[in-house]
């Protein structure tokens, strides 16, 4: 009999040895090197030949786009983030925090879509699959489950049942036959997703990979895998609130700065077309400690509420607590109002919450932190019809930020009177009933805040 040969893997970054160590050499992290069996010449192993593939060099000018023309998903917010559609060819992997909603929204696509979708599960049995389906308010579209694991298994369901559109839920729980190593296991994942990815080139079958979220929030698996695949899909939000965002990590057909926002309803995910006005609460009713911020998410303006409680410290030590934002970036900010604002803020707690728990990662909400902070220190509203975008220096200054007219003119539609920005940043528009202010620093612009007139 052929000799079984192995190697050992690093768990964590994939890198492989021949020999065990206690550290990696690669990422430094002790304890990960696993043996894994990389071949085992005795077992068959089911993949796809080399042979079949033509292999041809073409002239740019030759190369047929009709064949890239893209599959409609039915999904605006997702055909939106791949480009306008799934490439036929292209692999796919969606990642996200278990329990955010990932299944559901590619079993919703599944239904919905009407493709002839091979939905494979290795997590859920098919009752589970045909309850999630009766809460999803949808008609059953031309949708197969498969309750299965093995990659060998999958391939020949799919050779018999031709689908248009593959997903595999989870990356993690699939296995082929040609290693031995345990499903979840660094070369199972890498082996089994490069069998999916070699298929989906061949066949021009997209596939929809869900991965699994590691403790830092990276996809749980070998970097490797995000290399391999077409599209990176992070799906994104806080379990205890209704938005859920999909942002595009790497998009070899499209660009990456499209989010889609959905809301997650007993109904399944509900696409937000007009996300503006759905995460400004208390619209007629001005409360001290709220301020909205202009931001620009991928290139979707969205107005958002931030909300701060700025309350004396009970106990010794002052508590900081942010949802939404980042507590270094509040720490910096409660730091810069107080060297270069003159403000107190040292004993004192200080909350912040962004509406609807979604994390915005638009630099420009910083000047909306700082009108809220200082609204709700001084127990004051900030008068109504005003927003805010702009980025904070460390001197206090009001930082140049991108797409102003894309956010003032978004601040107009919506009714707001007065838009405060950093007067570095040049704008070329002219809006008629929206006024823009403009201001270098925070100490200038905190004296003049609280004095427009409601
Ligand atoms: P799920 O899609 O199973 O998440 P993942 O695959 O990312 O782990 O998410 C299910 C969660 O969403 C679960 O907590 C129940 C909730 N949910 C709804 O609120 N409404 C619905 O219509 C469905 C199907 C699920
Ligand atoms: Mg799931």
């Amino acid at each position: 009999m052929a000799k079984v040969k192995t190697a050992f893997f690093c768990q964590n970054c994939g890198n492989r040895y021949s020999k065990w160590m206690g550290q990696c050499n690669s990422c430094k992290q002790w304890n990960t090197l696993v043996e894994e069996i990389v071949q085992n010449p005795n077992k068959k192993i089911i993949g796809l030949s080399n042979s079949d593939s033509k292999s041809v060099s073409l002239k740019i000018e030759d190369i047929d786009l009709n064949n890239n023309s893209r599959i409609d998903l039915k999904d605006n917010e997702l055909n939106r983030v791949l480009g306008g559609g799934v490439v036929p060819g292209s692999i796919l992997l969606i990642g996200g925090e278990p329990g955010i909603g990932k299944s559901t929204l590619l079993l919703q696509v599944s239904l919905r879509s009407h493709l002839k979708v091979l939905y494979v599960t290795g997590e859920e049995s098919h009752q589970q699959i045909r309850i999630r389906a009766d809460r999803i308010k949808s008609d059953y579209g031309n949708c197969l489950i498969l309750n299965e694991t093995n990659v060998e298994v999958i391939l020949q369901q799919i050779s018999s049942l031709q689908p248009a559109l593959i997903i595999i839920d989870s990356v993690q729980t699939l296995q082929t036959d040609s290693i031995d190593s345990a499903p979840g296991s660094v070369s199972q994942i890498k082996e089994s997703s490069s069998v999916f990815l070699k298929f989906s080139k061949q066949t021009n079958i997209p596939v929809i990979l869900v991965g699994h979220i590691t403790k830092d929030g990276g996809i749980a698996g070998p970097k490797v895998l995000e290399h391999m695949v077409d599209v990176v899909l992070q799906f994104e939000g806080d379990r205890n609130h209704i938005y859920r965002i999909l942002r595009s990590k790497k998009n070899r057909f499209g660009s990456t700065s499209e989010i889609g926002i959905y809301e997650m309803l007993n109904s399944g995910l509900k696409q937000v077309e007009n996300p503006s006005n759905l995460l400004i609460s208390n619209k007629d009713q001005q409360l001290s400690g709220n301020a909205i911020s202009a931001t620009i998410e991928g290139i979707r303006p969205i107005m958002i509420e931030i909300q701060a409680l700025v309350s004396s410290a009970v106990y010794g030590t002052p508590q900081r607590s942010t949802t939404g934002y980042s507590s270094k970036r509040l720490n910096m900010i409660l730091a810069v109002m107080e060297k270069r604002a003159g403000f107190k803020l040292g004993s004192k707690d200080v909350f912040l919450n962004i509406t609807g728990g979604i994390k915005i990662e638009d630099p420009a909400i910083d000047l909306s932190v700082v009108a809220a902070i200082s609204s709700s220190n001084i127990n004051t509203p900030i008068p109504r019809g005003i927003c805010f975008a702009a980025e904070i220096g460390l001197s206090g200054e009001l930082r140049n930020i991108s797409k102003i007219d894309q956010r003032i003119s978004e601040a107009e539609k919506l009714g707001f009177r007065y838009l405060v920005t950093s007067s570095e940043t040049k704008i070329s528009l002219k809006p008629k009933k929206l006024k823009v202010l403009q201001f270098s620093n925070i100490g200038s612009l905190l004296k003049e805040l609280f004095k427009v007139q409601d």
